[in-house]
């Protein structure tokens, strides 16, 4: 065969071969997605999705070289990209390289680990704590290993992701309910208890795309009515709620035994990457040897394990940070309301939703945002339910007044021409 007669042969095969199928084609999820990224295309919308940042998370970020007021980072505390957490991340790597290079069962073991463990279960008023590579992989792990088949995981309509793949990992029966409805709750388990052994509640601090912080007081008296354990995944309340930024049983002044499994994660208000867990000496004990997210996994890395400490260090000797932060939320609340706006959430809470109610809409409004210099995600489906399609507002100690002040009347004003060019 000749070279041309060859490449005649091959182009005739081409011809004759569909256009290069995806193996998820046929999949019912990945057609949904695709039609979605098409109707935002046609809708002439920027894909506002894995957007590359320049820099730290601040209250101003750089973006295709555009400086925006950003909405949608969690540094809580503007602990990220504080001299001191870098400098203790630099010197971590220096003295112990880049990666644990082992489960820390087995050789990943540092001193910073431990170290970190005391401190958080020093600062919570726990006997212990333990450390996980990350948040979503500590409730996941923890909860699927701690309860099974006879077992139950209570949670409710506002439930992170993390805490529903746990419970359905662990085998055991799970009950929702929706969000706050205590009464209700308490009917489904008068009615259920006795179909199951152990039951764990599992509850947010702040809810992470709502913004109500948990009333401690009613999910410890249902959890005593009905003899369960309680868990709280302090995500987005752990250095904020409380007077000192201890979290929900600092806020409600309740003893710290009132809650059974403390969660949360490094990645917010620690400024580093990483889940806890905290509670008493056999629980951890428990976790630590037997808990497959930890033993089969790498130790968490030191660079990320000094960031936390130093981090942590910077909370206790400086509560005007959570302060602050709770001063800036409660503040975009009442600037909110001043323009007309309902935002979600309790007072305080960092987290402030605004529902829109439609996905279309609160894409274009945020991408509107992005054109006027405010960078803010829109939280669509499957996140949440699309009428409570939403812009999340994340408020941080680094925001100023002035920003907020700023920001909200531009948000009703686009919100307004929107919704009038809908209608
Ligand atoms: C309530 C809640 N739990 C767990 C996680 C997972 O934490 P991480 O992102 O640190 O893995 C998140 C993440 O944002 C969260 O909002």
């Amino acid at each position: 065969m000749t070279t041309h007669s060859a490449a005649a042969e091959q182009k005739a095969i081409e011809a004759d071969i569909p256009e290069r199928k995806s193996v998820v084609d046929d999949f019912a999820g990945y057609r949904a997605l695709r039609r979605r990224v098409e109707d935002m295309e046609n809708a002439g919308l920027e894909n506002p999705y894995f957007q590359p940042r320049d820099g730290v998370s601040h209250s101003v970020i750089r973006r295709n070289d555009k400086s925006l007021v950003s909405y949608s980072g969690y540094n809580y505390l503007g602990l990220n990209g504080h001299p001191a957490v870098t400098a203790a991340a630099k010197n971590a790597i220096d003295k112990y390289g880049t990666s644990a290079s082992a489960s820390r069962i087995a050789a990943g073991q540092i001193d910073l680990h431990g170290e970190l463990e005391r401190k958080l279960a020093n600062f919570l008023g726990t006997e212990d704590a333990l450390v996980f590579i990350s948040g979503y992989l500590t409730n996941v792990s923890v909860i699927s290993h701690l309860l099974a088949r006879p077992d139950a995981v209570i949670y409710d309509s506002g439930a992170h992701n993390s805490i529903i793949t746990g419970a359905r990992l662990s085998g055991a029966k799970t009950f929702t309910y929706p969000n706050g409805e205590w009464d209700g709750l308490d009917a489904l388990l008068e009615k259920e208890r006795p179909g199951f052994r152990r039951g764990l509640i599992v509850a947010e601090g702040v809810y992470s795309m709502d913004g109500q912080i948990l009333d401690l007081k009613r999910a410890v008296e249902t959890k005593k009515r009905h003899d369960l354990l309680l868990m709280v995944d302090e995500a987005h309340s752990f250095g904020i709620v409380g007077p000192t930024g201890r979290g929900v049983c600092e806020g409600a002044g309740m003893p710290v035994d009132s809650i059974d499994v403390y969660m949360g994660t490094l990645s917010k208000t620690l400024a580093s990457s990483g889940g806890y867990i905290a509670g008493d000496r056999g629980l951890i004990e428990y976790m630590r040897y037997l808990c497959p997210g930890l033993i089969f996994s790498v130790g968490l890395s030191p660079a990320d394990t000094a960031a936390a400490i130093a981090a942590l260090d910077i909370l206790e000797r400086e509560p005007h940070r959570p302060r602050r932060l709770r001063e800036r939320a409660k503040f975009f609340r009442k600037v909110a309301r001043e323009n007309g706006l309902t935002v979600g959430g309790d007072e305080d809470s960092p987290v402030a939703p605004l529902i829109v109610g439609d996905d279309k809409l609160a894409m274009m409004l945020s991408h509107n945002l992005l054109e006027r210099g405010i960078e803010v995600q829109p939280i669509v489906r499957p996140a949440v339910s699309a009428t409570t399609a939403r812009l999340r507002f994340f408020l941080t100690a680094n925001h100023t007044e002035e920003q907020i002040q700023e920001t909200v009347p531009v948000v009703a004003r686009e919100l307004e021409k929107l919704r009038r060019s809908i209608a």
